[in-house]
């Protein structure tokens, strides 16, 4: 048996590679997608579904060589350009260094090299100091292509969303350009990332390129997923789960993997696994599970705190306490999440005039930074719910302490769960009276 480390078995921040499990739903369409040349692609979902993950994986299964541009907010298109073109110098250097090459090879290799003499040259200091580069105009959307098409490289864009819509633009038009070129160079392609509702919110293409960009959505993973991720961890790290605690970490994990691996490796932790252990398959019980819980929401708690106060925020005098009535009735209703319209339904039993425009003025803006992020929204179901399920805890233990132990099917890593929020809660809310007493005015 190979010996492995469970940090690298349960990957919660990281792809998952040891413990990746295949996605059944987006595989053909990603695998022929990559493999059809000219194809550009588009793959979107929520945060955390496993778009990188699953990205990473095929990749190595089925290409050669890609190089990965990370956006952030703010950059523009010439610089993606240059960290496109930056990323290739090793594969140019070390062909310089080999002797066998093709006149083709030869010419390109050499304008590679002209060009970024010239970028380097052109290293000009603004006044704030800081090193602007300059896009040369040689370095065209052509001569990237051929730069990358050469090294038989595609290339992906993680986080594309980020970029603002006017530089968004030009990529469409790379991507024509990509495509024109993939009779010479067949494994060209861009791959862009987002994490949105819509590829087109991604990449906002021409109606003319639609057969030849392939849009691929990556939704949360299914409970028997997530199970499975559960299964190879077992088999990687010689451990064994109880079928009840598999099942509950899948439950709760509630499609997000990230929680599962969270979970997992804070089981191996309590339980003193950190690799593969030798001989029999070392039982995890539910002594294991409790103290994983409580590591996992000890770790979690600042930022649940920091995306509920950023989320309840009284912004202006309003009628209702909107933002605590909806949390309050989306943790009553279904895990899985529920429609605007069950929300109203459930909010004005405690509120018969709640006016639905309230609700649809603030349910979209929870799902945005601004408010914590706290819930998302599935444009496929049409369903709000919470954006990790943690925060669904949190709710349920700020708003319906007595009322949810009393769940039939409530079940003890829940019960766990909410007792450790409750208490977390209660600590807060001792805290926060203690600064409100203690907080004299301030001397004019
Ligand atoms: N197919 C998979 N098998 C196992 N774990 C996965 C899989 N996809 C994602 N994960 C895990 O889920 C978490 C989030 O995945 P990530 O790829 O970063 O999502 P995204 O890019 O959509 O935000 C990571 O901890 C990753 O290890
Ligand atoms: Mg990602």
């Amino acid at each position: 048996m190979d010996i492995v480390q469970a940090k690298d078995v349960f990957t919660p921040t990281k792809p998952a590679r040891i413990a990746f499990v295949e996605r059944d739903a987006v595989n053909d369409k990603l695998v022929n997608s990559l493999t059809t040349p000219g194809k550009q692609i588009v793959v979107y979902g929520h945060t955390g579904t496993g778009k990188t993950t699953l990205l990473v994986n095929k990749l190595m299964q089925l290409y050669g060589r890609h190089i990965t541009t990370r956006c952030m907010k703010g950059l523009k298109f010439e610089q993606l350009l240059l960290d496109a073109f930056d990323q290739l110098a090793p594969y140019y250097t070390a062909e310089r260094q080999n002797s066998a090459k093709t006149s083709r090879a030869l010419d390109l290799g050499a304008s590679y090299e002209l060009l970024q003499a010239k970028i380097n040259a052109s290293t000009s200091t603004d006044a704030s100091e800081k090193q602007a580069r300059l896009l040369p105009p040689q370095l065209t959307a052509q001569a990237l292509g051929r730069f990358l098409g050469a090294q038989r490289a595609c290339w992906v864009l993680e986080d594309f969303h980020k970029i603002e819509e006017a530089e968004k633009a030009k990529l469409s038009q790379l991507m024509k350009v990509f495509m024109d070129l993939s009779d010479d160079y067949p494994e060209l392609k861009i791959i862009a990332l987002g994490a949105v509702d819509t590829a087109r919110q991604v990449v906002d293409y021409d109606r003319e390129m639609r057969n030849r960009v392939a849009e691929i959505h990556v939704s949360l993973m299914t409970e028997q997923e997530i199970t499975a991720i559960i299964a190879k961890g077992e088999q990687a790290l010689n451990v064994k789960f109880s079928p009840e605690i598999k099942r509950l970490v899948a439950r709760h994990s509630n499609g997000l993997a990230s929680v599962c691996h969270h979970l997992c490796l804070n089981m191996c932790h309590a339980a003193g696994v950190t690799q593969t252990v030798d001989g029999q398959p070392m039982a995890l019980t539910s002594d294991h599970c409790e103290q994983a819980v409580k590591t996992y929401v000890d770790e979690a708690s600042d930022s649940i705190k920091g995306a509920f106060d950023k989320a309840l925020r009284q912004r202006r005098k309003t009628q209702y306490a909107n933002a605590p009535l909806i949390l309050e009735a989306l943790s009553a209703l279904n895990e899985g999440g529920a429609a605007r319209a069950d929300i109203l339904r459930r909010i004005q039993r405690r509120e018969p005039k709640y006016p639905e425009a309230n609700l649809k003025y603030l349910l979209p803006k929870l799902c945005t930074p601004e408010y914590g992020g706290v819930l998302r929204y599935d444009s496929n179901s049409g369903l709000y719910s919470f954006a990790d399920p943690i925060y669904r805890a949190y709710a349920l233990a700020q708003y319906h302490r007595e009322t949810v132990p009393s769940r039939t099917e409530f079940e003890a890593f829940e019960q766990t769960l909410l007792r450790l929020l409750t208490e977390r809660v209660k600590v807060e809310r001792a805290r926060d009276l203690t600064i409100m007493f203690h907080r004299t005015p301030r001397r004019t």
